[in-house]
């Protein structure tokens, strides 16, 4: 709606521009009529632009916020599980106990993926990493999925979104028994879905993996508190690659290789190595200068946030979760020790209060991934697990408003001027 109007001022032009007010946060000033008068925006990073409307996640990041569908991800990660997310993120409402449980068994009965998905995988080298492999699968599953392509049709497009969301698991399994030279696990119907992960990752036929309450409740809490995350890279990559009318499988491997980068997805992978690289605590003050030396560019990885200025929401949770499921299994790491101290001291550290530098998510979720037993190289392959269903409710919100375009944005051209080609042999 809009309720006034910005006027933008250049030279002794002016253009009136429209002011819209959603529901929470920024108002945006409206620049598609801007073009017209011979300008355009310019923000590289996105840093103060709305690529989008829509009406999935609140993030507020000074007061650290993140609401799915209005709900708090403190009140997700203690009293939902991660269907009820899903259920919630892509239909908008929390499901109630009947629907939940149809909808439970509507993902249950897709997540198996086609039997030719296997030979697929043989085609990977041994050691290559997880993510290459999901990228490839990932995309890969619109050759084997042919009913559900028609992006225009609503039930096509919210079929394929269970069919991800249920096949994910499955994929990102296979790529961990596929590296380690293991035979691939089934679903098994009679498991949640943290359980039915955690299975397909661990047991073999030799022997039954045994499902501890607290680690599937903390594998539960991970994918919920990885869900969705309102515009974010991935998720705008995800965006912009549908916008062209792309495939939805086609879409979420474009948002799995923008996941994949260590500043953001590959960020929990690149914590842990670097917790790994400090290894004891008194080495802290010399990585927490390097993370100063401007001459440097070592950065301490698990903190900071585009958004988040104050604290990561998601990362308090996680702290907590990480508390308890040490606890539970009595495992002593000492990279906790090293992690509990890098927060302390980078926490009172001027220069990380100057610069608004916090924990994030990524910085503690390491921890409890690798208590759990998950190899460092698998973890963005869960990120990916978990925030398909959050890229897929994004595609499926864009593709659902009326007068959608393709994403096309605009530069500020620096190159040559117009000039004569001069040819090969002159
Ligand atoms: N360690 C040391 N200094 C940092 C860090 C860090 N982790 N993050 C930012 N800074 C400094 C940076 O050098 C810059 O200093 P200056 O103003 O003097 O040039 C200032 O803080 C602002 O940094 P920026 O890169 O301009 O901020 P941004 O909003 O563009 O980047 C970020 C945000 C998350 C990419 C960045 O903080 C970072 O690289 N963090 C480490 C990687 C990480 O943990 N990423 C996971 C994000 S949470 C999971 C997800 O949502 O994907």
């Amino acid at each position: 709606m809009a309720e006034q109007n910005a006027i933008l001022k250049v030279g002794d032009k002016e253009v009136e521009l429209p002011v819209l007010t959603g529901t929470a946060g920024h108002s945006v000033i409206d620049v598609r009529s801007l073009g017209a008068s011979g300008y355009f925006t310019y923000d590289p990073g996105f840093m103060a632009t709305g690529s989008c409307e829509s009406e999935i996640t609140f993030i507020d990041g000074a007061k650290g916020i993140l609401l799915h569908r209005g709900y708090s991800i403190e009140e997700l990660a203690r009293d939902a599980d991660y269907l009820e997310v899903v259920h919630m993120l892509l239909h908008g409402e929390a499901p109630d106990a009947e629907t939940y449980k149809e909808f439970k068994q509507t993902i249950t009965m897709h997540t198996m993926v086609h039997d030719q998905v296997n030979n697929f995988f043989r085609g990977f080298r041994r050691d290559a990493h997880p993510m290459a492999m999901l990228c490839g699968t990932v995309g890969a599953m619109a050759s084997f999925y042919h009913d559900d392509l028609d992006i225009s049709d609503s039930e096509q497009r919210i079929r394929s979104a269970y069919r991800l969301v249920a096949k994910m698991p499955t994929l990102v399994a296979m790529c961990y028994k596929y590296s380690i030279g293991q035979p691939f696990v089934y679903p098994s119907n009679e498991l949640s879905y943290a359980e039915n992960f955690l299975n397909m990752m661990f047991s073999v036929p030799a022997e039954k993996y045994n499902i501890t309450p607290a680690v599937a409740r903390a594998m539960d809490r991970i994918f919920t508190l990885h869900a969705d995350h309102e515009q974010n890279a991935s998720t705008s990559t995800v965006r912009l690659a549908g916008s062209s009318g792309a495939n939805p499988y086609a879409c979420i491997a474009a948002g799995v290789a923008s996941l994949w980068g260590p500043a953001h997805g590959g960020a929990n992978e690149a914590c842990l190595n670097m917790l790994e690289e400090i290894g004891t605590v008194d080495r802290i003050p010399e990585f927490i200068a390097k993370a100063k030396d401007k001459n440097d560019p070592f950065r301490l990885m698990g903190f900071g946030h585009r958004v988040y200025k104050n604290h990561d929401p998601r990362a308090t949770v996680m702290r907590e979760s990480c508390h308890e499921v040490l606890a539970e299994l009595n495992l002593q790491d000492p990279l906790l020790d090293v992690a509990m101290e890098l927060e302390r001291i980078a926490l009172s550290d001027a220069y990380f209060a100057e610069k608004k530098l916090f924990p994030n998510v990524d910085f503690y979720s390491g921890i409890v991934l690798k208590a759990i037993g998950i190899p460092t190289n698998m973890f963005t392959c869960i990120f990916a697990l978990a925030r398909t269903v959050g890229w897929i409710s994004h595609w499926h919100e864009m593709l659902s408003q009326p007068g959608q375009k393709i994403g096309r944005p605009r530069q500020l051209y620096t190159g040559e001027s117009q000039r004569s080609y001069v040819k090969i042999d002159k």
